[in-house]
């Protein structure tokens, strides 16, 4: 199996930006890879998306919530990640840590549940490394309101939920297989030390180049 990375964080919190300059830097050296994401990734896990993440009125209960995020996550992980697994690199925005810091540490859902619910229907699936981008929630929300014609049920809640789940991303740092980058720094100096990061536990077989702009 080919090694699986996911990138985590607060919205706005750079997590697309960085994955577009690693993906710069993969294409430069040819190795394998794909770039997905959740909720989503897979035909029905994007429609399940439209009734997750938009503004859409819809008021859905809290374990609805999370089931939902669980037919996703299951349609992903069964028909794209692990078949990709076998031949190249996965590179996902978004994956278990997000459930973990929004629906159980931010909204008080039960971790016995999500635990029981990855188990069964994702497989247990953990990624190799899980990189979070740590960014100011204040920061973050500007940037990602900012940028985005379309707001996310998620974008706006309160900024006591924000504190909150940024607070239970920023605690992970005690798990192994995640590494805590500060994502507050410029957008290249993010870059370089993911670059850094990946290298230094000799994450892929090549040394991994940094990309830029002009590249
Ligand atoms: P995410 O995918 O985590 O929501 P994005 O990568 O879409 O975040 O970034 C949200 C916005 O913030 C974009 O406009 C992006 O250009 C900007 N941005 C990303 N990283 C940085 C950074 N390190 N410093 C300043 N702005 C940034
Ligand atoms: P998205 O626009 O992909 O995130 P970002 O703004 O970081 O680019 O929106 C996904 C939203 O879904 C985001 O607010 C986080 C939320 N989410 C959960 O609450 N639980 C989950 O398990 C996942 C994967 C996402």
């Amino acid at each position: 199996m080919k090694k699986f990375i996911a990138f985590e964080g607060i919205d706005g919190s750079g997590k697309s930006t960085q994955l577009r300059l690693l993906s710069g830097s993969l294409k430069k050296i040819k190795e394998n890879f794909i770039i997905t994401r959740e909720p989503g990734g897979t035909e029905t896990s994007e429609e399940i998306r439209k009734i997750l993440i938009n503004d859409n009125g819809l008021k859905l209960l809290p374990n609805t919530e999370l089931l939902l995020f669980y037919a996703s996550r299951h349609e992903h992980v069964a028909k794209v990640i692990i078949p990709n697994l076998k031949k190249r690199l996965v590179l996902c925005d978004r994956f278990f840590f997000s459930t973990f810091c929004y629906q159980i540490i931010g909204a008080g859902g039960s971790r016995n549940l999500l635990n029981y619910l990855h188990k069964n229907f994702a497989f247990n699936l953990m990624p190799d490394i899980t990189i979070v981008l740590d960014v100011d929630p204040n920061k973050a929300i500007q940037r990602s309101l900012n940028d985005k014609k379309i707001e996310t049920k998620f974008e706006l809640k309160t900024k006591r939920f924000h504190k909150k789940v940024s607070a239970g991303f920023r605690k992970l740092s005690s798990h192994k297989k995640v590494k805590i980058i500060n994502g507050d720094r410029e957008i290249d100096i993010v870059h370089k030390n993911i670059i850094d990061l990946l290298n230094k536990n000799k994450f892929i077989k090549k040394k991994i180049p940094y990309y830029f702009k002009n590249d």
